[in-house]
Order: C-alpha cells, then sequence, then structure tokens
C-alpha cells in the first residue's frame, strides 16, 4: 500500500521545534511527509533538520525546483496538509487567500483536508481579526485546533500554546481516517464528562471505581478531529489532555455535575462517559480513620449522588441538545439497557458489558448504542475511537 502524502507546513513561531516531533511521529508511523517552512520559520530551525527528518528536501520557495511547478504539484499530491505552528500571519493569509510562498500556495492546491495548530499570544489569538480569520476556515471545512493554555514564550502564561505534538499527531491521524468526509461537528460545541468519580472518606482514602477515562478521551479527540469545540471534564483521569480540547479536572460526582451543567448551558451534545459514583460517604473524617484495638470494623453510611445524566437529560439547557448516556451492565445487557434509557430519558445509550478484565483500563470497547427512538446499533469489538465515532455518526442527524 502506498504511504499516506502529509504536507507538513511549518509558520515562523518559536514552537517551530515542536513540529520536529510531530514530524518524526509521522514519518515513524508510515507517512510520506513533505515539510514546507516558510521563510520565518526557517529562523527558528533550520533547513537541514526538516530535510534530514524527512528524507525530503525541505523547500520554501516558489522560485526552486521550478521544472517540477512544485506551487502546484505538492498540494494537489496531499492527503493531508497540516500546519503547525500556524501563527497569525499565516491564518490570516490563508482565509484569504494569499499565495506569497510556497506554504500559501500549497494551501490554495490542497483539495484534501487540512488541519491548523495554531500558537502565538493570548492577545494575537484573541484579537477579532484572528478569530475571524479562524471562523472563516472553519467554515471552510479546516480542522482549526484550539491552542492550549499554559507557558508562552517568555513569562506570560494563558491560552496560545501550541498542543503536545503528539497529540496533534492524533488528530492527523484520524482526520486521515476519515479522508475526504468534511468535518460534520463544525460550529458545535460538545462537552463529554470522562474518567472516574472519587467520593472521600478521609483525607488518604476514597471510594472509587476502575475507569480509565480512555473511553472519553476518545470521543474528545474524535470530536476535534470532526471541528467541534470541545469541553472535557475529566474525573481522575492520567490521560495527556487531548490537542484541542478545553479540559476541566474534577473529583467527586457533586464536582463533576457542577462542571458538567456549567459547560452544558450551551452545549449542542452532551456525553456522559464519567463512571459517576452513585453513593458517597455520608460523612468525611477529617482525621484518617484508624482502627482500634479489639473494636468492631467502622460501617461507612452512605448517601445518594445526584443523577447527572438523569438531571441534564429532564432539564435540556439548550432546546434540541442531544443528551448521550454509558450504561456498565454485567448481565442482561440489552434488557437493562433500554430501561436505563427509558429511566434517564437521554437520546443514545451506549450499553457495554463489563467485568473485572473487560473493557475498564483497556483501548478496546464492544457495544451496542440504543436510541429513545428505537434505533439499535451495534458495534463490534474494536479501539475505542472507532466507538466513538459511531457515537458521533449517530448524534450528527439528532442535532438541531
Ligand atoms: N451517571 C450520572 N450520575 C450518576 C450516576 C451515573 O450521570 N450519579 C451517568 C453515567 O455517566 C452514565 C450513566 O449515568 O452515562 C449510567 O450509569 P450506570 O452506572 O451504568 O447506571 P446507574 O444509573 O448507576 O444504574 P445501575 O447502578 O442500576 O446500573
Amino acid at each position: 500500500m502506498e504511504k499516506p502524502k502529509v504536507v507538513l507546513g511549518v509558520s515562523g513561531g518559536i514552537a517551530a521545534y515542536k513540529a520536529c516531533e510531530l514530524l518524526r511521529r509521522l514519518t515513524e508511523s508510515g507517512h510520506f511527509v513533505r515539510v514546507v517552512p516558510t521563510a520565518s520559520a526557517l529562523h527558528f530551525v533550520g533547513e537541514a533538520t526538516w530535510s534530514a527528518l524527512s528524507g525530503q528536501a525541505a523547500v520554501t520557495e516558489v522560485w526552486e525546483t521550478v521544472h517540477e511547478v512544485p506551487h502546484v504539484r505538492i498540494g494537489q499530491g496531499a492527503d493531508l496538509v497540516v500546519v503547525a505552528p500556524a501563527t497569525a500571519d499565516l491564518l490570516a493569509k490563508a482565509a484569504h487567500g494569499l499565495a506569497d510562498d510556497l506554504l500559501t500556495n500549497t494551501l490554495l492546491t490542497a483539495r484534501c483536508p487540512v488541519v491548523f495548530a495554531p500558537a502565538m499570544h493570548t492577545e494575537m489569538w484573541e484579537h477579532p481579526a484572528t478569530q475571524e480569520n479562524v471562523a472563516t476556515l472553519r467554515r471552510r471545512g479546516a480542522v482549526v485546533i484550539e491552542p492550549a493554555v499554559g507557558r508562552l514564550t517568555g513569562v506570560d502564561t494563558g491560552k496560545g500554546r501550541l498542543p503536545d505534538p503528539e497529540e496533534i499527531f492524533e488528530v492527523c491521524r484520524r482526520v486521515l481516517a476519515r479522508g475526504v468526509a468534511a468535518p460534520d461537528l463544525v460550529g458545535r460545541h460538545v462537552v463529554i464528562s470522562a474518567g472516574g468519580t472519587r467520593e472521600p472518606l478521609d483525607p488518604v482514602r476514597f471510594l472509587g471505581n476502575r475507569s480509565s477515562g480512555k473511553q472519553g478521551y476518545a470521543l474528545a479527540r474524535t470530536a476535534v478531529a470532526r471541528g467541534a469545540r470541545v469541553t472535557l471534564i475529566a474525573a481522575n483521569t492520567a490521560l495527556a489532555d487531548p490537542a484541542g480540547a478545553d479540559v476541566v479536572r474534577v473529583g467527586t460526582a457533586v464536582q463533576l455535575r457542577e462542571a458538567v451543567l456549567k459547560a452544558a448551558a450551551d452545549a449542542d451534545a452532551v456525553v456522559m462517559a464519567a463512571a459517576v459514583a452513585d453513593f458517597r460517604p455520608a460523612a468525611y473524617a477529617q482525621g484518617k480513620i484508624k482502627k482500634e484495638e479489639g473494636a468492631a470494623a467502622p460501617t461507612v453510611e452512605l448517601v445518594r449522588n445526584p443523577d447527572v445524566l438523569a438531571e441534564i437529560s429532564t432539564e435540556r439547557a439548550k432546546a434540541g441538545q442531544v443528551v448521550v448516556g454509558f450504561a456498565a451492565e454485567t448481565d442482561q445487557v440489552r434488557e437493562n439497557g433500554r430501561k436505563k434509557l427509558l429511566r434517564k430519558g437521554c437520546d443514545l445509550l451506549v450499553v457495554n458489558e463489563v467485568g473485572e478484565h473487560k473493557t475498564f483500563g483497556s483501548a478496546e470497547n464492544e457495544a451496542v448504542i440504543l436510541a429513545s427512538d428505537g434505533q439499535e446499533t451495534p458495534v463490534p469489538h474494536g479501539p475505542k475511537e472507532a466507538l466513538a465515532d459511531v457515537v458521533w455518526d449517530l448524534v450528527v442527524p439528532r442535532l438541531a
């Protein structure tokens, strides 16, 4: 099979050095990569690095190797163009169709999916000019990844960091897998809860569960690749932040409820993939609970936690909002799933069979997705990302 052809455009920002890592990930995973740096990008990372890492001459100007007509051919032949980092200047040029170097020409001739990973100072990102350019690019079908929040060049922190190259690679992989299918969640805000809540008993102990958060993170990654604005409510996960997702960390069910309700206020879809504890200890011991010699074992009294899925399903924050729940069942999977779908009042319920060695922590999943209109979609055993894409396939036609 022919290697997928990727054009890695690099524009002139300090984060250009991180694009070397992205390049490595792409070539090592079997992609043919052509690097097209802008003249400014070469101030940060030299041509020799791009050529050596990609095994291809890195060209900047349209006036080199003119007989190969590179300003047309490179874009035409690509399966994916990814620009990382994309500066404010590069986004402006792309939005307005300017073509004064090889990268901007390539963007005009490419008919494949295009991913931009912007990186710049917060003020530049938030400027209406940049925001309008980003909106234009998204409207035309490009995937523009929201920058990460964190340390910027110098002493300032804020939104504008290039996400981890590993996570940009994940977006590229997802976008490539979708082929020419246009991003169908553009302009949509989706909220996903992931992981498992922990209910503290005392300063060192909690009641928790085995959820790793992988299914929720897969939902977040696939939604970013389909163009959505993503808020990921993460309960006690130890996974890398997906590129482009706004990650809100929570601990307990009560904290998760608060975060979900806040994010859901303007959301088009809410997917509750988190394993939320149904009960919490009635009392929290300020000091560590000690064992007393000869005394009976203590009894832990529990109280009910709010049911977040049922609450957001009955009181939809926005008309036409699609709500998706997950159900973990150990037996009578379909029957129990149908009952749960009715009880919770959500639109879709992803039912999977769990056990001590099934689903939790694994990269794979198998499920049946039940819809409130009676539709049933079995999803065969496979990667959690494949299941995530089926969830979005079912959410999209139900969106208002
Ligand atoms: N859920 C929730 N709030 C809770 C408990 C669960 O929002 N307090 C959500 C989960 O995120 C999941 C769905 O409800 O999307 C199903 O959770 P599950 O634990 O399978 O169902 P339960 O309602 O706990 O029913 P049971 O314990 O009878 O299986």
